[in-house]
């Protein structure tokens, strides 16, 4: 049984004071979710306060993006123990907007999702085709591309101890969401794809949906065979709206 899991990527918004006033808020409420796991994903700088306001909860926290290496000359990046340090249990990585702004390749994210397992984190791994891939009708071979890269890099078990989350690029942000059987096409495309090397891991994975998820249409979404929770942008930067979506999977 797969335990879903509910993840609010605050991407580079939040102040102090807002940041505050939001972890209190979702903490305030937390005991509404009854099933699924919690998570937020804040700006790294505020991990500290993030920690101190979530450590008697069950909420759980975590970076957008880490540094492949454990420490060194590597200005303005951040490493695996470093969020360890913080009590950090989660890190995404492979966000598009990570792979678009930042260049990040099929390899780098795969080294990246390697050095968090290694330091005790667990990678909620991005996949996604941008719109002109779909139209192109590629987006079964992007995202095979794209997961296969962590089989290579590693092995079938390192890919079994991350999460993945489906993201189609062009319903990040946009207020466009796949259609729940769009979604739950691809979810069981990465399922199988998975399976091919190791049912197990096919099985016991979760698989994320995140693009434009709300409250209004988290319901549907998360009632897919293959769908065991969301990436949240948007909607999880408003507490009232981000445990709507996390009371959607009770
Ligand atoms: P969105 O972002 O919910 O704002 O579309 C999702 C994400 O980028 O993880």
């Amino acid at each position: 049984m797969r335990r879903p899991l509910v993840a609010g990527n605050w991407k580079m918004n939040g102040s102090l004071s807002s940041v505050r006033d939001l972890l209190v808020a979702i903490k305030a409420n937390i005991t509404q979710v009854s099933r699924a796991e919690i998570v937020v994903c804040p700006p790294a700088i505020f991990l500290p306060e993030t920690q101190s306001l979530l450590q008697d909860s069950p909420i759980s926290w975590g970076g957008q993006d880490l540094s492949i290496y454990d420490s060194g000359a590597y200005t303005g990046e951040i490493s695996g123990p470093m969020f360890q340090d913080f009590g950090c249990k989660y890190i995404i990585v492979g966000h598009s907007e990570r792979r678009t702004y930042h260049k990040e390749s099929n390899a780098l994210v795969a080294e990246k999702f390697a050095a968090a397992v290694k330091f005790g984190l667990i990678p909620i791994f991005c996949v996604g085709e941008t719109l002109e891939q779909r139209e192109s009708g590629a987006t079964e071979d992007i995202v095979a591309q794209q997961v296969d890269a962590v089989v290579e890099h590693g092995s079938i078990s390192l890919l079994g101890q991350g999460v993945i989350a489906y993201e189609p690029v062009w319903a990040i942000g946009t207020g466009r969401t796949a259609t729940p059987d769009q979604a739950q096409d691809v979810h069981n495309f990465i399922r199988q794809r998975i399976a091919n090397y190791s049912q197990d891991v096919a099985q016991s994975v979760r698989i994320l949906y995140g693009g434009s998820m709300k409250p209004g249409n988290a319901g549907e979404l998360l009632a897919k065979a293959d769908i065991d929770g969301g990436l949240i942008g948007g909607a999880s930067l408003n507490a009232a709206d981000f445990l709507a979506i996390g009371m959607a999977a009770n």
